[in-house]
């Protein structure tokens, strides 16, 4: 049963951690003069309409691209990205959000090719009627049809991945965003990623994840770090401590497997700004953490399962691997000796670990000073298409798994509302 519906989550705070990243990640690719495939395994809708019924049932826009519109001092990194959203909204009210593929399609090139998948019926149709717009819209302005650039199918994405590894062209960049309304769905994201990696080592692979309570979520970062590739960061923002009733999604992170190195530094000036900004309290705060490929006895005892306590301890990671470094004079955890509720928001150093992590990095709380330098617009503007939520179409009944508040359609683990109860 496929419950979930993106627009109404669309803009939050995992939205703008995903597309950010999302953003830059292109940018990395367009830097090489050789086409890549962008491969999309859970695109959703491509566009959202802020003001539909979906979207403002929670506006959970409120806690991500809300706060950014009229923001000022924007880290330089951030600016294509706002640019981008901008660019859709020319009126200047702040009407519609960009989904992943809309991202890619603005960032990407004529040579590159675009694989887009999603099994909702619904949001696949709107996906392509966005898309027949934007091709519509390009050749208004004298822009010559590219062909097969876009591909849209109606189907699972992870099965479909592999079909589509390795590229043409050797160049690949993924996306993997599913719900994880199920369980399932971060076993089917490790599997589909080491079938990938097996076909297509060179690739980036993108994973967004929501930071959870349910052990699914908790372990889920290290196991992507058993992942066979060589490297990987991972990055998380916290926009608040979560509540004790776990309702609503106050963190998410972005997994990255083989990241251009100019990832760590640019996210590093970059996410001081988007906590200070983002943040509702002393809870915010972000995480970046790189290393290599978890292997041996360390990857062994990581799947043994969980060490993990809960509450507010800490927890040692089990892994240990290759590259271990602390910084000196960091304030410095590795990803995983945190819970996502035990936030410390006095941001102090936890105990040192084992761990596969080569380094992880965050601020301590409160600290952060505004970053200097004003973002410069870097992305096109292009009209907007027929956003998702302005067609009435609603979801389905509530989510049954029981393992996360926040209702199906409306969010399970995604919800970014304050109650994250939110329903259809
Ligand atoms: C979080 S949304 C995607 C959001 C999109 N990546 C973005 O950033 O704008 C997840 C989407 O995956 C779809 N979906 C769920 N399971 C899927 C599967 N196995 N294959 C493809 N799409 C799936 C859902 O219908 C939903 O639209």
């Amino acid at each position: 049963m496929l419950s979930y519906r993106h627009a109404y989550h669309a803009g939050n705070h995992a939205d703008v951690l995903k597309h950010f990243v999302q953003v830059q990640l292109h940018l990395y690719m367009n830097q090489k003069d050789v086409p890549y495939t962008y491969i999309d395994t859970h695109s959703g809708a491509g566009v959202y309409a802020l003001d539909g019924a979906q979207a403002s049932k929670n506006s959970e826009y409120n806690t991500g691209i809300g706060p950014l519109w009229n923001a000022t001092n924007i880290p330089a990194a951030l600016a294509p990205y706002l640019a981008l959203v901008k660019g859709m909204n020319p009126s200047g009210k702040m009407r519609y959000y960009p989904g992943s593929p809309y991202v890619a399609d603005q960032l990407s090139r004529a040579e590159d090719r675009l694989r887009l998948f999603e099994l909702h019926p619904s949001d696949c149709r709107i996906l392509a009627q966005n898309f027949r717009k934007v091709e519509e819209h390009k050749a208004e302005q004298g822009e010559r049809a590219r062909g097969r650039r876009v591909l849209i199918e109606h189907g699972d994405g992870f099965q479909s991945l592999k079909k589509l590894l390795p590229p043409p062209s050797r160049r690949a960049l993924v996306l993997v965003d599913p719900p994880y309304e199920i369980k399932d769905d971060y076993k089917k994201v490790r599997e589909a990623l080491d079938e990938a990696l097996g076909r297509f080592p060179a690739g980036i692979y993108a994973v967004w994840y929501p930071v959870l309570q349910r052990m699914e979520s908790r372990q889920f970062a290290d196991r992507l770090k058993r992942l066979p590739a060589k490297e990987w960061l991972n990055v998380t923002l916290t926009v608040s401590t979560p509540g004790p009733d776990g309702f609503g999604l106050a963190s998410s992170g972005m997994f990255i497997l083989n990241p251009p190195y100019t990832l760590e530094p640019m996210l590093r000036e970059t996410l001081p700004w988007l906590v200070q900004v983002l943040g509702k309290d002393a809870g915010a705060r972000f995480t970046i953490e790189t290393g290599t490929q978890v292997t041996g006895a360390a990857a062994r005892m990581a799947a043994d399962g969980p060490r993990v306590p809960v509450g507010n301890a800490r927890r040692a990671s089990p892994l240990s691997g290759k590259g271990s470094l602390r910084l000196p004079g960091q304030s410095m955890v590795r990803e995983g000796e945190e819970d996502p509720r035990g936030v410390q928001p006095g941001g102090s150093a936890p105990a040192a670990a084992k761990t596969g992590a080569r380094r992880v990095w965050h601020p301590d709380g409160g600290a952060q000073s505004r970053p200097q330098g004003q973002g410069t617009a870097g992305a096109t503007s292009k009209r907007p298409v027929a956003p998702a939520g302005s067609t009435g179409l609603r979801t389905s009944s509530p989510r049954k798994d029981g393992a996360r508040p926040g209702g199906a359609g409306t969010g399970g683990p995604r919800s970014g509302s304050k109650s994250g109860k939110g329903s259809n």
